[in-house]
């Protein structure tokens, strides 16, 4: 029986919906997609892709998962800044998307980004990156202005 589903979400776009209660420490699907090099995913974003909007996964080797290509349901999870989902690798490129909560029958699906951007964050990059995940706490950033 399938547990999740994508349709539209009012955080942003398409979001992941539980189809039922899932509950903590279940491991939903994988996060599929080509396994290539951040300077491929990145030009090939840059050609087809909107700024701020990406579906590239970074992996902990420096390589990264782009969901654009070949990618799966997982590829429609929105940032939340209390996620009730994590993504775990398994090093070996392979990443798995695991709830963190438990979560309700309607509930969306969530994982927390994690985005970090080599250079300075100026407004005009800040503005890429506004999260509206409307948690109580939400730092109202998708990037992950803790590191660096
Ligand atoms: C992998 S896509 C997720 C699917 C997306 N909702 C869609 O329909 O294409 C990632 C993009 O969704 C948007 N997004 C995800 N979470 C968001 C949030 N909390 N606030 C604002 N935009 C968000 C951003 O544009 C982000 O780059
Ligand atoms: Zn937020």
């Amino acid at each position: 029986m399938r547990r999740v589903t994508v349709r539209k979400s009012s955080v942003h776009g398409r979001g992941v919906f539980a189809l039922r209660a899932i509950p903590v420490g279940q491991r939903i699907f994988e996060y599929r997609g080509e396994v290539t090099s951040w300077r491929q995913a990145s030009a090939r974003h840059r050609r087809s892709g909107r700024p701020g909007h990406t579906f590239i996964f970074g992996l902990a080797d420096g390589r990264v998962i782009d969901g654009s290509v070949g990618g799966n349901g997982a590829r429609w999870l929105n940032h939340s800044c209390r996620p009730n989902c994590e993504a775990v690798e398994d090093g070996r490129a392979r990443v798995f998307i695991e709830t963190i909560r438990n979560v309700k029958a309607g509930d969306e699906l969530f994982i927390a980004y994690g985005l970090t951007v080599g250079e300075a964050i100026t407004p005009e990059l800040a503005a890429d990156y506004v999260c509206r995940c409307g948690a109580k706490r939400c730092t109202g950033s998708m990037l992950d202005l803790t590191s660096g």
